[in-house]
């Protein structure tokens, strides 16, 4: 496996919000503590159910925002705040993709125009056929048809906007591609092109993909490696091998066995969570899981659990598997 291209070390992102009339304020870890490497050519998916912290940490990865504690660095360089806006080089390193292929293309913009701009910002150095010429080159590397060129965003389906979408991101020759949700808008058929022409352009061009999903079965196929989060903490991470066939957390567990599995030979019986997802605002004390976990003991509602277990870590006193 090739070195990291990122690597990020206890992350943290936590917002002030003021609570009622009086001048009060609260807390909320969106992101408490995340720890992980982006290699090129692998994929590192975030699953876990709304608000867990997944597009926080997609915004500091992406240099949009930047995080309370932690440090982070990219090619071994450590980023630091407005870093970005010094260094272009730096900053189209990394590119988003996000969700709503509706949302996030100019309506007013052609296509050509849309994919032209990223360089015509950042490259001023790239002389105008040179930049059109790469536009053309990448409307026929995302699939589509060279006449697609002068046409407008309303005039695409959802599938197509999302490749218009991973041709943006592209046109700065980025080494690492964050996929906030990319194929949860669109039809499950169309779901698979998508995610088939990402996993050729990641052997083209060895990208490192942060990829962001609630759907466990999506993330089974495309994933090499998997952080499992819950209330803004990752609770297990390891390779997708080692989080889906032997999780070792509960939270994954259940998260685990709520998911269709087309493979009889995978099914495992359902676990019925208990109780609600608690606020961001009122984290419980001790493991975050603990009101909702059938394993719960004195120490789990007093203490946080660190991660352990090496490259397969798990953040859990009480795990599953193995005695240890
Ligand atoms: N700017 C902000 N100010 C205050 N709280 C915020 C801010 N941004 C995010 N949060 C809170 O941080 C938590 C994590 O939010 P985030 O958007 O990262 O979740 P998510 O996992 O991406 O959820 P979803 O699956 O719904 O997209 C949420 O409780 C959210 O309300
Ligand atoms: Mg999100």
């Amino acid at each position: 496996m090739s070195a990291p291209i990122l690597t990020a070390q206890n992350l943290c992102r936590h917002f002030e919000v003021k609570t009622g009339l009086f001048g009060g304020s609260h807390t909320v870890r969106a992101l408490d503590g995340a720890s992980f490497d982006l290699v090129p050519g692998r994929t590192l998916a975030v699953v876990g159910e709304s608000g867990c912290g997944k597009s926080t940490l997609a915004n500091l990865v992406t240099m949009i925002d930047t995080p309370t504690s932690g440090s982070f660095a990219i090619d071994g360089k450590d980023i630091q705040p407005g870093d970005e806006l010094r260094d272009k080089k730096l900053r189209a390193k990394v590119q988003i993709v996000f969700q709503n292929p509706y949302g996030s293309l100019n309506p007013r913009q052609t296509i050509g125009k849309i994919l032209m701009e990223p360089l015509l910002l950042n490259r001023p150095d790239i002389p105008a056929d040179e930049r059109e010429k790469r536009a053309r080159e990448m409307v026929e590397l995302v699939g589509l048809r060279p006449e697609h060129f002068n046409r407008y965003p309303h005039m695409f389906s959802g599938g197509q906007r999302q490749r218009i979408a991973v041709a943006r991101a592209l046109m700065l020759e980025p080494e690492i591609l964050v996929l906030d949700e990319p194929v949860s808008a669109l039809d499950l058929s169309i779901q698979s092109q998508v995610l088939n022409l990402l996993t050729d352009l990641q052997d083209k061009f060895n990208l490192a993909y942060l990829f962001i999903s609630h759907d466990l079965s999506v993330v089974r196929h495309f994933a090499d490696d998997v952080i499992v989060m819950y209330l803004g903490k990752p609770v297990e991470q390891g390779s997708k091998e080692q989080v889906f066939n032997a999780p070792r957390h509960p939270y994954t567990k259940a998260l685990m066995s709520a998911t269709p599995m087309a493979d009889p030979a995978n099914r495992v019986e359902r676990i019925k969570l208990e109780g609600e997802l608690p606020s961001p605002l009122n984290v419980p004390v001790g493991c975050a899981f603990n009101p909702r976990c059938w394993k719960a003991t004195d120490q789990c509602r007093a203490e946080r659990p660190p991660m352990s277990g090496g490259d397969h870590g798990f953040a859990c006193f009480h795990p599953e598997g193995p005695e240890q």
